[in-house]
C-alpha cells in the first residue's frame, strides 16, 4: 500500500514509528464508520444538527440556510508534510426532503477543505455552503466537493437540476452528470432522482497513483455498482492542504428542503468500511400527503343527514370554484411544474388583503405572502392586461426567464393567470426597494452608506450583464430604475421585473408600438423608435448610476419650477470641473472620491445620446472592477443637452416625481411629428 520508494525516507520511518506509538490516533486519520450519529461527535455549523433519531440534518426546512457537518479529527492525506496526496475512499448514504415533490433547493456535497471554519463566509442558495461570489474558483479555497445538485444554475453552467458533479475550488463542476447509475448486468444507465425523498448511497473513490476520482451512486439497497457514474482524472496532491478535513455541506435558496446524512464511512489507502444499511436511522415521516387535485370531500355515514350534506357540500364547491377560478388553456400544458393554483396564492397572501400590499408600481400590485405548505415567503404581482394577443409567447418567455438563477436578478418562481390577470411570483426580498433608501423620510429607513452604493451598482451591472450576454438568449430589461432594484438579507442589489415590460409594447393597435419605460430612463433612439435594445438599457443603467450616487431623481425641479434632467447637471458639473458637488450630501465627508468620480464618469457615458457612443454593460463591468481604463472623455464626447435632445424627439417631459410610476410614452406615430 505505501509505495517502496517512500518507505526508505527516514522522516518517513519516523512517522511510521509515531503511528505505532499512538495507534487511537492513527486509526481516527485512517477510517471511520458512522451507522447513523446519535453518539458520533461531529463539528456542526449553520442550521446543521443530529435529530434524536441520530440523521445528520444539514438544512433544517427553513428557507436560505447552510449547514456544515464535519469529522472532527483531520484527514491525514499525504504521508509525509511533502507527499502526494494518497488514495481514499468514502462512503455516504444521503436523502433530500422537499415540502414539494417536484422542486428542492439546492442540494448537498461531501466536502474536503481546509476546515469547517474556512466555509465561515460561504452563501446559501447557489453556493451550497462551499464558496461565495468573491472567492469562487481561487485556488486558496483548497477545497474538493462532489456536488448533489437538485437546481440548475446557469451562473455555474450546471446542465440540469438533477446531476452529480466534481468541484475543484469552485462550484463550476469540472464534469458532471445526470444522476444514476449503470447496471452491472446489462450496463444500462438508470437514473435516479436526486429528490425522490428515497435515501442513496454514493462512494467517492480517489486513487493516489492513477490520480483518479471515481464517483457512484445507487439506490439504498443495491451494491456497489462496479461502473463509477463519473470517473474523472485530476491530481488532487495540487488542490488540498495538508491538514484537511472532511464533511458535509448544504443550503437551500428559496424551497424548504432538508438534507440529511444516515450513514458514512471513510478509508484512507483503504475501501471505506461498508455501511450496514440495517442499522441506518429511519427518515422522519413526512406528515404532509403529496398534493391532489382531487377534492377530498369525507361525508358522513348518517344517511338521514346525507342529502342536506350534499346539498351545502356543493354549494360550497360552486363558491370555491368561482372564488378560485382561474385561465388554462392546452397550451399551457408544457409549462406545468411552473403555474401555480390560483387557491395557494390567495391562501398565501390571504386573499390579497391591503396588510399584505408591498407596492403598486407601474404593471399592477405587488403583494407579501407565505406558501402554506412550504413557508416559503414569496412576492405575488398581479399584473392585469386587456388583450391576449401574444400571451402564449409571453408566458413562454417568463417561464424561460424563470430558469435564470443570478444573485443580482429577483428569482421568478412561476406564475399563474386569471381572466384578464396574470400573477407572477417571486423570491421575497426582505429589504425592499432601493429607492426608499435613497429618498428616505424621517421614518424611513436610514440611508446607505458609499461602499453599499458601490456596491450595489455593482451588483445590478452583473445582473445587467447576465441578461444581455450570459443567458442563453438576449434578454433586454426595458425597465431599469431604483424602485425595480430590490434588496436582499445581506442588502445586495438585485433587478427586478425583467421582461414584463415586453407586455405593454403591443398597442391595441399592432402596427404601432408603444414606448415603454420610465421618463428619465428613456434613451433617445427609445423614444423615436420604439425599439427596446441591450443600449437602451445601458442608458437606463447609466441614468441609475447617477442617480444613486447623487441622491436626486432622473427628473429635477429648480425652485421656479423648471424641470431639467439629471444627466444634464451632471454633464454641466463636469464640464466645470465640478463633478463632486453633485454628490448625494448625505453622503458628503464620508465617500472615496475617486470611486465617486469615475462611477459618475461612467454613469454620462452609459448615458450619451448616442447609442455607439455607449459602453456594453461587459466593458461596463470590466471598467467597475478596474480590469479596464475608463477611456479619456473629452469635452466634444460628452457636448449635448439631453432634454432639447429630447423634446426635439417630441418627448413631453412628465412632472416630477415620477420615477415610481411607469410612463407610456405614446405611440410612435404621437412621437413622430418632431423627427
Ligand atoms: C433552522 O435554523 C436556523 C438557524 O439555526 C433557525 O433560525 C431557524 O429557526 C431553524 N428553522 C427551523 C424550522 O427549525
Ligand atoms: C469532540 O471533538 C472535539 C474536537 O472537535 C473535542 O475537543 C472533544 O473533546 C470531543 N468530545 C468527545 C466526547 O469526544
Ligand atoms: C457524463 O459526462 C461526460 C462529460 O461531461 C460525458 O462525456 C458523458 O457522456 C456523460 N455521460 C452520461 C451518461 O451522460
Ligand atoms: C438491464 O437489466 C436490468 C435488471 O436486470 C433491467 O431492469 C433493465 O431493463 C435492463 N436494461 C436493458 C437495456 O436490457
Ligand atoms: C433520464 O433522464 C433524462 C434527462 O432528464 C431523460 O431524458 C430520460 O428520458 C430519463 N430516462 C428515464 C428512463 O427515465
Ligand atoms: C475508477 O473507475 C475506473 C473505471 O472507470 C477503474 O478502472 C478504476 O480502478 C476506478 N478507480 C477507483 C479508485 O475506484
Ligand atoms: C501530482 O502533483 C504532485 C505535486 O504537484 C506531484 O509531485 C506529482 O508528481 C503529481 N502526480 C502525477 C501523477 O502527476
Amino acid at each position: 500500500m505505501v509505495p517502496p520508494h517512500m518507505l526508505c525516507h527516514p522522516l518517513h520511518m519516523l512517522f511510521l514509528l509515531l503511528g505505532l506509538l499512538a495507534p487511537s490516533a492513527a486509526t481516527d486519520g485512517d477510517q471511520f464508520l458512522y451507522t447513523g450519529f446519535a453518539v458520533a461527535n461531529l463539528t456542526l455549523d449553520g442550521a446543521a444538527t443530529v435529530t434524536a433519531a441520530g440523521l445528520v440534518e444539514l438544512t433544517n426546512g427553513s428557507t436560505h440556510q447552510k449547514g456544515h457537518a464535519f469529522h472532527p479529527a483531520p484527514l491525514r492525506l499525504r504521508g509525509s508534510p511533502k507527499g502526494t496526496v494518497r488514495s481514499f475512499s468514502v462512503a455516504f448514504v444521503f436523502a433530500i426532503v422537499s415540502g414539494y415533490l417536484d422542486f428542492s433547493t439546492h442540494g448537498l456535497a461531501l466536502v474536503v477543505a481546509p476546515g469547517i471554519k474556512s466555509l465561515s463566509t460561504a452563501l446559501t442558495d447557489q453556493y451550497m455552503g462551499l464558496t461565495n461570489s468573491k472567492d469562487d474558483g481561487k485556488d486558496t479555497n483548497h477545497m474538493l466537493a462532489v456536488e448533489l445538485d437538485t437546481v440548475q444554475n446557469i451562473e455555474f453552467k450546471d446542465m440540469n437540476a438533477n446531476h452529480v458533479g466534481i468541484d475543484i475550488n469552485t462550484l463550476t463542476s469540472l464534469q458532471s452528470n445526470e444522476t444514476g447509475y449503470y447496471h452491472d448486468n446489462n450496463g444500462s444507465f438508470q437514473n435516479l432522482s436526486l429528490i425522490s425523498r428515497e435515501a442513496m448511497q454514493v462512494w467517492v473513490d480517489y486513487d493516489g497513483e492513477a490520480t483518479q476520482i471515481n464517483v457512484t451512486i445507487a439506490p439504498l439497497a443495491m451494491v456497489k455498482p462496479k461502473r463509477p457514474l463519473i470517473s474523472y482524472i485530476y491530481n488532487l496532491s495540487t488542490v488540498l492542504a495538508e491538514p484537511s478535513y472532511i464533511g458535509f455541506s448544504s443550503a437551500t435558496g428559496p424551497g424548504n428542503s432538508r438534507h440529511y446524512v444516515l450513514g458514512w464511512s471513510f478509508g484512507m489507502n483503504k475501501p471505506a468500511p461498508v455501511i450496514d444499511i440495517a442499522k441506518l436511522p429511519k427518515l422522519p415521516q413526512l406528515g404532509s400527503k403529496p398534493r391532489s387535485k382531487v377534492l377530498e370531500i369525507t361525508l358522513p355515514i348518517a344517511s338521514a343527514a346525507l342529502v342536506l350534506t350534499v346539498g351545502i357540500a356543493v354549494v360550497l364547491l360552486v363558491r370555491r370554484r368561482l372564488r378560485y377560478t382561474e385561465l388554462r388553456e392546452d397550451w399551457e400544458s408544457e409549462f406545468g411544474p411552473h403555474r401555480f393554483a390560483y387557491k395557494d396564492l390567495f391562501h398565501a397572501t390571504k386573499g390579497f388583503k391591503d396588510k399584505h400590499l408591498l407596492g403598486a408600481g407601474g404593471f399592477g400590485m405587488v403583494y407579501r405572502g407565505e406558501l402554506q405548505k412550504s413557508r416559503v415567503e414569496v412576492a405575488v404581482k398581479k399584473v392585469s392586461h386587456g388583450s391576449k394577443q401574444g400571451m402564449k409567447e409571453f408566458i413562454a418567455e417568463i417561464v424561460s426567464i424563470g430558469r435564470i438563477r443570478h444573485r443580482n436578478l429577483v428569482q421568478l418562481l412561476g406564475y399563474c393567470r386569471r381572466k384578464d390577470e396574470l400573477i407572477l411570483v417571486y423570491d421575497y426580498m426582505s429589504n425592499g426597494s432601493l429607492d426608499k433608501y435613497l429618498y428616505s423620510e424621517e421614518d424611513g429607513p436610514t440611508t446607505l452608506d458609499w461602499a453599499q452604493r458601490f456596491r450595489i451598482i455593482k451588483g445590478v451591472a452583473s445582473g445587467l450583464h447576465f441578461l444581455h450576454e450570459r443567458w442563453e438568449k438576449v434578454v433586454i430589461h426595458r425597465d431599469i430604475k431604483t424602485s425595480n432594484v430590490l434588496l436582499d438579507k445581506e442588502m445586495n442589489g438585485r433587478l427586478g421585473d425583467f421582461g414584463l415590460a415586453k407586455l405593454y409594447e403591443h398597442g391595441a393597435n399592432p402596427q404601432t408600438t408603444r414606448v415603454v419605460g420610465t421618463t428619465g430612463y428613456l434613451a433617445p433612439e427609445l423614444v423615436r423608435t420604439g425599439k427596446a435594445t441591450p443600449l437602451t438599457d445601458v442608458f437606463a443603467f447609466g441614468t441609475f448610476m447617477l442617480e444613486v450616487t447623487c441622491g436626486q431623481r432622473p427628473i429635477k425641479q429648480d425652485e421656479q419650477g423648471n424641470q431639467f434632467l439629471l444627466v444634464d447637471w451632471v454633464l454641466q458639473h463636469w464640464h466645470n470641473g465640478s463633478l463632486l458637488e453633485v454628490v448625494d450630501p448625505k453622503l458628503r465627508g464620508e465617500h472615496n472620491s475617486d470611486e465617486v468620480r469615475f462611477v459618475l464618469q461612467i454613469g454620462l457615458l452609459c448615458a450619451h445620446p448616442s447609442a455607439t457612443a455607449r459602453p456594453s454593460m461587459q466593458q461596463v463591468l470590466q471598467y467597475l472592477d478596474g480590469e479596464t481604463l475608463l477611456p479619456e472623455m473629452t469635452r466634444a464626447d460628452l457636448s449635448f443637452n439631453m432634454l432639447a435632445l429630447l423634446q426635439r424627439k417630441g418627448l413631453h417631459v412628465m412632472s416630477w416625481p415620477c420615477s415610481s410610476t411607469m410612463v407610456s410614452a405614446g405611440t410612435i406615430s404621437d412621437l413622430s411629428g418632431g423627427r
